[in-house]
């Protein structure tokens, strides 16, 4: 190793240190940045997760089937809203969906329900979207057999988190 190679090393070692040093310390300074989450901000109930928190109970104004007023579509193409209690009704099993029980009539298709009356289940409920999209059968179709997978009833209860959605 000749002088100016060993002065090269001596730099070089020099700067790896302050590389080091500063290193270190952006470390120091990185860690003190992260911000502790409060246990109170964890979940959709606003307090310690020690606490046993008492929700407040959600209640509805639906009555039986033939009470009630449907509810407008959210947006087009919405599954409509089951304006009804369905405690009754679930869960849907192969053998047993009392769902169709009052609403499989499908030489009502089209026409406007009396009062009180159920809505018929519609043509596209009849017909195979993937395979045969053009073919209106005589069953309700398997992928539309769960109904509750697409319906849901309505609840009176403060929204856990705020929604702007608007129709
Ligand atoms: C005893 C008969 C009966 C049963 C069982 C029943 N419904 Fe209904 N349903 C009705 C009637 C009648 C209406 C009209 C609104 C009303 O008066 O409650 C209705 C309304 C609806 C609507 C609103 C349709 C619209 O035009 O907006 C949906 C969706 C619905 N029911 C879904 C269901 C589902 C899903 C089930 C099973 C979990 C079910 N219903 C079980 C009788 C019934
Ligand atoms: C895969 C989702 C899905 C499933 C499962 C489903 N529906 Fe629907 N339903 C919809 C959508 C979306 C609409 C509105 C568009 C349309 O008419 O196809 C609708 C519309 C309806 C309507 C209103 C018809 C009208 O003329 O206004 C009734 C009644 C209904 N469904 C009943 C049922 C019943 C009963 C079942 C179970 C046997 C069921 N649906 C299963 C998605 C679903």
């Amino acid at each position: 190793m000749n002088e100016y190679e060993e002065t090269d090393m001596k730099q070089c070692v020099k700067i790896l240190m302050v590389a080091a040093v500063i290193l270190l310390l952006a470390g120091a300074g990185c860690a003190k940045k992260v911000k502790e989450t409060e246990d109170s901000q964890l979940g959709l109930s606003k307090t310690s997760v020690f606490d046993n928190p008492d929700p407040v109970l959600a209640s509805t104004t639906a009555g039986e089937p033939g009470e009630n007023q449907t509810v407008d579509a959210y947006f087009n193409e919405a599954p409509p809203m089951i304006p009804h209690l369905i405690e009754d009704f679930i869960p849907i099993r192969i053998g047993e969906n009392m769902c169709m029980e009052c609403h499989d009539l499908p030489d009502a298709i089209g026409q406007e329900p009396a009062e009180g009356d159920p809505t018929p289940i519609p043509a596209s409920h009849y017909t195979d979207l993937r395979n045969d999209p053009g073919t209106v059968t005589d069953h309700v179709v398997g992928a539309r057999f769960t109904c509750t997978q697409c319906h849901a009833t309505q609840l009176d209860a403060e929204p856990l988190v705020a929604n702007t959605y608007a129709r």
